[in-house]
């Protein structure tokens, strides 16, 4: 059943609070802008992405290794990286009703509306304000790095950031990494981690946030290795979004970012996007940041950042290629992309829409659900065993026995759980239960011995 873009978000957003999913934060004090909670199936859907994402990229890999930076680190770094001068967003203020908004968003919006004329582009100050139409301020820059205070006292000297990127952890441990790891390049350096920016914009969700986790990897090469290196990261990127997250090449754009809009130290940048319900917007990001940050930090820390060559001697400020992921976006995105409406049989025999997310079973929250067809001890017993050995196993699972059956199939269907298995009077006789497949609806009876290995051969796949 197709679903309208505006449809889906609805569903997603209701199906994400009523499932367990995402919550609005601080909801009993109304909530707060741009912040969500990840409630238990959320947290399973975001953790084991990011242990996907490690597994892949860190774990299977000779050429990267792990880093986990402070959040608030040293504030000099924030100089050295150009953040404190260059991290801002345009702003302007309606006069009339107050609203705060992004310039730059704005002349999307405007460039975006129909019939827009390419011939005489819309300049910033032909703008008014979306909500009233009042007139609005001159544009300030704004810098969206969090300030607080270490220490006892809130003085200037005390001053540091939240980090508003996993990226500059990256390169201020590079000296230490370089030291003790015995790596040659090229070798990455990957973290996960919170950044925080203050985001003044309406969020989409969980889209744009405040706080919000960053999978990053800073790969170092040499100069005339960059441009190797980076197809070799975007193939990569796209193994991830086709194997793993399993979304479809036509929801995806590969956006070549041209000279005039790309970072003054980029010499290459692609920007991931997604066909979001509300438009095409950015997902994940690769550039070539050239020698930009190990030379700046270089420059701050007046320390010898350069990589030596341990065959000829030679040594160079290693260039960078840095794709980065962000995990929230990645929750949404893989939300979006596997929900479903099609039509399940009633208990009655007729057809009703079925909700359904259809997500790949290594991310999904529950693997596996046993139900008892009724609340009949021997048949609880069976149930509750076979979820007791697979949870042994490390397999995340769950037993429900209340409600009709028809009601179970619904909602593990709507938390993704790719296999339900019920045992029933026969199961008594035959020692088997019945498998029933999320997305196919089929069922095929097994021995209840072979439950454990058919899931985890299942999982393996
Ligand atoms: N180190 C490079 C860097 O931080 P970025 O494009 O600013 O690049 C990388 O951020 C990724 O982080 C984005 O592609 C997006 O997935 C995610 N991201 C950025 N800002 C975000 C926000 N406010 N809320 C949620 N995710 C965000």
């Amino acid at each position: 059943m197709s679903i309208s873009a505006d449809q889906k978000m609805d569903l997603l957003v209701s199906l994400a609070k009523r499932r367990g999913f995402v919550y609005p934060d601080s909801e009993i004090y109304g909530g707060f802008a741009n912040a969500w909670d990840y409630g238990p199936y959320g947290t399973e859907l975001k953790n084991n992405i990011r242990d996907a994402w490690w597994n892949m990229f860190v774990r299977g890999r000779d050429d990267v290794i792990g880093l986990d930076a402070p959040i608030i680190q040293n504030p000099k770094m924030w100089e050295a990286s150009g953040h404190v001068q260059n991290f801002t967003d345009p702003l302007v203020d309606c006069k009339k009703c107050k609203r705060r908004f992004r310039a730059d968003h704005l002349l999307e919006a405007r460039q975006a509306e129909p019939g827009y004329d390419k011939e005489r582009p819309a300049d910033l100050k032909d703008l008014r304000c979306p909500e009233c139409g009042g007139e609005l301020t001159d544009v300030r820059s704004f810098n969206m790095m969090f300030k607080t205070f270490v220490g006892v006292t809130e003085d200037a000297a005390g001053a540091a950031y939240l980090r508003p990127e996993t990226a500059g952890g990256m390169f201020t441990a590079f000296k230490d990494i370089r030291d003790t790891m015995r790596k040659r390049l090229p070798f990455g350096v990957a973290q996960v981690g919170k950044a925080f920016r203050n985001e003044i914009t309406p969020g989409n969700f969980i889209f744009r946030t405040r706080e919000f986790e960053q999978m990053e990897i800073e790969y170092f090469v040499r100069p005339e290795d960059a441009p190797r290196a980076f197809e070799m990261w975007l193939g990569e990127m796209k193994k991830w979004l086709g194997e793993v997250l399993h979304i479809k090449d036509e929801n995806l754009y590969y956006h070549e970012i041209p000279d005039s809009e790309r970072a003054f130290y980029s010499v290459r940048t692609i920007d991931v996007e997604y066909r979001y319900p509300f438009g095409l917007k950015e997902l994940y990001g690769l550039a070539n940041r050239t020698d930009y940050d190990l030379k700046r930090h270089q420059e701050y820390s007046k320390q010898d950042l350069r990589w030596m060559d341990p065959e000829t001697g030679e040594k160079l400020i290693p260039h960078v290629i840095e794709p980065t992921w962000g995990l929230n976006r990645t929750v949404l995105v893989t939300l979006l992309e596997h929900l479903d409406i099609d039509e399940a049989d009633t208990t009655e025999g007729d057809k009703e829409p079925r909700m359904v997310l259809r997500l790949p079973p290594r991310l999904a929250p529950v693997k596996a659900a046993f139900l008892p067809l009724q609340k009949k001890d021997e048949l609880a017993r069976i149930c509750r065993q076979l979820a007791a050995e697979l949870r042994y196993q490390g397999i995340p699972v769950e037993y429900d026995e209340g409600g009709s059956i028809g009601k179970r199939y619904r909602r593990q269907d709507e938390i993704g759980t790719p296999w339900c298995f019920t045992a029933d009077f026969e199961s008594l006789e035959d020692m088997k239960v019945t498998v029933r497949d999320r997305d196919a609806m089929t069922q095929e009876r097994i021995k209840i011995q072979d439950v454990a290995s058919w899931v985890q051969d299942k999982l393996k796949k």
